[in-house]
């Protein structure tokens, strides 16, 4: 495994690095040089115009990439950094449109990784990274998960164990008139309320765009159904007698007689194994992948939308019979 000075090496010399965060792994590269962030985007298979988060050091980074930053932009640096928010500035003109694209505005986050931290302070930049996935893939939450994706493509991974939160990181728009949310992650609307008064959810026709905000993205490959237990159950009786073979990702604990996996059935459980039970499932070969509904409710709000994404995108690129 690579070592932070193999890391930094990298990253100085322009590549592309498989980076841990508390939320999922990042492909990460020196946000301020146009030649590295394009390796990113070669590597994802990304289209270009996708914007990328900014990773910074700390909330006294803000004003070296954002402008006119916001009096809630820094109540929030102060109440969630090192976390799992991504705040979006309008930003200074110095920022690449390669890691903007093209947008006025810069997505940026402090992670809550100690390696990553301890990356950052010694970088002394910002580092563009996207999820460390081929696009419209499950995202990463382990090293070995991002070696599965870029093999020796991407050389330098940093080995930061599995990522806590498990899910990727709240979009906050902070540039227009009302604070709005374009992507759900663990840190909720209330939360961001307790600290800003009101905040608005799901983009509108003025919103900047946002990869994580496409239908058809965290996808496996095997086709996803979603479905409540008892249906679940039922539809695996079918599925068998048809003589598939199905896998279940259930709540609490596995019907039984099937194969499949249990997450805890609380949210912050959930999402923190939910990507690696996917690609686990995903890799054995099954024709379908069954996954019981969770309840409602704000704290599942983000796993909801990943999954909704999942079953959106599963089995698009499916290449077995
Ligand atoms: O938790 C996370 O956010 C992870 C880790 C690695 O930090 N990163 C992540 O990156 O999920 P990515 O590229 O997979 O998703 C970032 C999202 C994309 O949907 C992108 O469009 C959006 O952030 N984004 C970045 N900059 C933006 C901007 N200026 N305006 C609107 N959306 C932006
Ligand atoms: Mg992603």
């Amino acid at each position: 495994m690579s070592t932070l000075d193999q890391a930094l090496a990298a990253l100085r010399a322009g590549e592309a690095i498989g980076l841990p965060t508390e939320t999922v792994y990042g492909l990460a590269a020196d946000a301020s040089r146009p030649d590295a962030v394009r390796k990113i985007f070669a590597l994802k298979g990304r289209p270009a115009d996708h914007p990328l988060i900014v990773h910074v050091a700390g909330a006294d980074q803000l004003d070296r990439w954002a402008r006119d930053v916001p009096e809630p932009a820094r109540l929030l640096a102060a109440a969630f950094w090192p976390g799992p928010l991504t705040l979006i500035l309008r930003k200074l003109p110095g920022v690449p449109d390669e890691v903007t694209g093209g947008q006025p505005t810069v997505g940026l986050r402090c992670p809550a990784h100690p390696m990553a931290l301890t990356l950052l302070r010694a970088f002394d930049g910002g580092l563009a990274a996207p999820s460390a996935n081929r696009f419209g893939h499950v995202s990463p939450t382990s090293a070995a998960h991002v070696r599965d994706e870029f093999g020796v493509a991407v050389p330098v991974v940093l080995d930061g164990g599995e990522c806590a939160v498990g899910i990727e990181s709240t979009i906050l728009d902070l540039s227009g008139d009302t604070p709005r949310i374009l992507r759900p992650g663990q840190v909720t609307q209330a939360e961001l309320e307790a600290v800003i008064g009101p905040v608005e959810s799901g983009a509108d026709a003025n919103s900047p765009r946002a990869s994580g905000t496409l239908e058809a993205h965290y996808a496996p490959r095997t086709p996803l159904l979603m479905l409540a237990r008892d249906a679940l159950e039922s539809e695996v009786t079918e599925q068998q007698a048809l003589g598939k073979r199905v896998a279940v990702l259930a709540l609490g604990s596995l019907p039984a007689n099937v194969d499949g996996l249990a997450l805890p059935a609380d949210a912050a459980g959930f999402a923190h194994g939910l990507y690696a039970g996917l690609r686990e499932l995903d890799a054995r070969g099954v024709n379908l992948l069954l996954v019981q509904r969770p309840p409602d409710g704000d704290d599942w709000l983000a796993v909801h939308d990943r999954l909704r994404r999942s079953a959106a995108g599963a089995g698009i690129a499916n290449d077995t019979p």
